[in-house]
């Protein structure tokens, strides 16, 4: 396998008051170049503490994380990353917290920003700032930022948990269709079964205290998918029934038995 992202022996601890906490445990996980994976586990196991060490904005853990064979040291402009929380900056218009560090007088800059700007549907708040949006109108602010750098790998942290169903369906479909043009590797953390389904090339399930990868279904359905098609609910049954389990031990667990 072409694998872009190693993941091996991969553990991660965090001192709290109460004590040491095991965050993650033996995480292995392999990225093939331009595969779409989504990460699904119940709140706490992990997929946040995950993905913020893949983009290299936590390196305080054991063991390997490769990204194209080196070992990830630092954040960089190659990992894109969608924070759950969209982090904006107040002062920055739309157009600018997109733009960043890139000089919108420049007529290139411009027409990438306003063709970002059209595709996360946001024509018209271009001036706008990040307290006149609402949360979904912020999160895509922060997707268009992420994509138009056009990074090797995304890291989206359950990027359209905000959003209504209209506009989440529509973000996954610019997200794929921009996955497709630019062969970006995609790893996006959700809670949603079927979106982890309608996107994924393979979705990861994890499983909490210690954050463990507990399964790993391939989703072996042609592009685009049917969401109401008889191989995609095949597949969601599949995916929840993995879930369930998962949501199943942690009952138990928590209740003693
Ligand atoms: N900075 C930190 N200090 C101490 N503990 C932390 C820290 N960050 C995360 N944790 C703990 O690590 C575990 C995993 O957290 P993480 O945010 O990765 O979970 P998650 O799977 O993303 O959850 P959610 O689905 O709710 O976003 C949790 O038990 C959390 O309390
Ligand atoms: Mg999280």
């Amino acid at each position: 396998m072409n694998a872009i992202l190693q993941i091996d022996h991969l553990n991660k601890t965090f001192d709290t008051p109460q004590g040491r906490m095991q965050a993650l445990r033996s995480i292995k996980l392999n990225v093939r170049r331009g595969e779409f994976v989504t990460i699904i586990g119940p709140s706490g196991c992990g997929k946040s503490t995950l993905l913020k060490i893949i983009a290299g904005l936590d390196t305080d853990h054991d063991g390997q994380v490769l990204l194209d064979n080196e070992q990830v040291t630092k954040p960089s402009i190659d990992k894109g990353f969608v924070f759950q929380e969209h982090r904006l900056f107040p002062w920055l218009t739309v157009e600018r917290n997109i733009a960043v560090d890139w000089p919108l007088r420049d007529p290139d800059v411009r027409r990438k920003v306003d063709e970002m700007i059209a595709i996360v549907r946001l024509k018209g708040f271009e001036k706008a700032y990040p307290r006149e949006l609402s949360g979904g109108m912020s999160q895509r602010v922060a997707i268009a930022r992420a994509l138009l750098r056009k990074p090797k790998v995304m890291l989206l942290d359950e990027p359209f948990g905000a959003l209504d169903a209209f506009t989440r369906s529509h973000m996954q479909e610019v997200l794929l269709d921009i996955w497709q043009q630019n062969q970006t590797t995609m790893i996006l953390v959700t809670h949603d079964i079927d979106e982890a389904v309608f996107l994924a090339n393979r979705v990861v399930i994890m499983d909490a205290r210690p954050g463990t990868i507990r399964n790993m279904v391939p989703v072996d359905l042609p592009y685009p998918r049917k969401k109401s098609s008889s191989s995609f609910q095949e597949l969601r049954r599949i995916v929840l029934s993995e879930f369930e389990r998962v949501e199943e031990l942690e009952l138990m667990d928590s209740s003693g038995i």
